[in-house]
């Protein structure tokens, strides 16, 4: 280990005692998952909708990145992107996906693994409608992911949009921007307890309703 290692590497944090007890939690993961966003929300988490979301790109490789949940019903949950982005277009060729919800200060995580696949144009088009007139430019104006010679470049295709878009009160979305929902087979609650002697709860699904199982910390 190199001795001029940052003290941040180092430190050692005691966890909770708060107890995660399978009885405790709802029968529903999707609704326990809902409960833990808005817990993490009224305990001031700041972006308690923050998801580290991985996926696989057609030659194998993994990558990961954030994405702010937007939405969540018995089909799963909601995210936006551009379809043509590093992890749209994995996406699009391998629907498999691991997610992360990671509430450090509350000593918790949600980890999840399902598949994504695209929502339907009318979900991405109510969304998109309620997105700032900012961010509908910028969805117009970024081709995410793909190499730009500058930030000058990109503010220029910002006006450029602005311009485009200037008697319309309502943007319309882009063909290329939408939504994809993770319909989960796999999500398991993690509690941070003392002596790294975490809580783990995963929840399998099955083919009606789901597997609760305790795993080893
Ligand atoms: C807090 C946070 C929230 C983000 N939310 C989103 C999002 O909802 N959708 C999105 O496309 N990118 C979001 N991003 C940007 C992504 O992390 C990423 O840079 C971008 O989507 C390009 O990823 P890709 O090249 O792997 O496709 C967010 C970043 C952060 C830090």
């Amino acid at each position: 280990m190199n001795d001029s290692a940052p003290d941040a590497l180092s430190k050692r944090k005691d966890y909770g005692s708060i107890a995660l007890e399978e009885g405790s939690l709802s029968s529903d993961p999707i609704e326990q998952l809902m409960a833990w966003v808005a817990e993490a929300d009224a305990a001031g988490i700041y972006e308690p909708n923050a998801m580290v979301l991985s996926t696989i790109d057609p030659g194998g490789a993994p990558s990961s990145r954030t994405v702010l949940l937007r939405g969540i019903d018995e089909h799963g949950l909601y995210f936006y992107t551009d379809y043509g982005s590093r992890k749209g277009l994995a996406l699009l060729a391998n629907p498999e996906v691991s997610v992360v919800f990671p509430w450090y200060a509350q000593h918790r995580q949600v980890l999840i693994y399902g598949h994504a696949s695209p929502v339907d144009s009318e979900v991405s088009d109510a969304y998109f409608a309620t997105r700032p007139r900012g961010s509908q430019i910028g969805a117009w104006s970024s081709e995410q992911s793909r190499p730009i010679e500058s930030r000058e470049a990109l503010e220029a295709r910002v006006l450029e949009m602005e311009r485009r878009f200037a008697d319309n009160p309502d943007i319309p979305r882009p063909e290329s921007w939408g939504g994809f929902v993770i319909e989960p087979q796999r999500m398991e609650f993690w509690a941070g307890r003392t002596s790294r002697l975490h809580d783990r709860v995963s929840f399998d699904r099955e083919s009606r309703g789901w597997s609760v199982t305790r795993l080893q910390p």
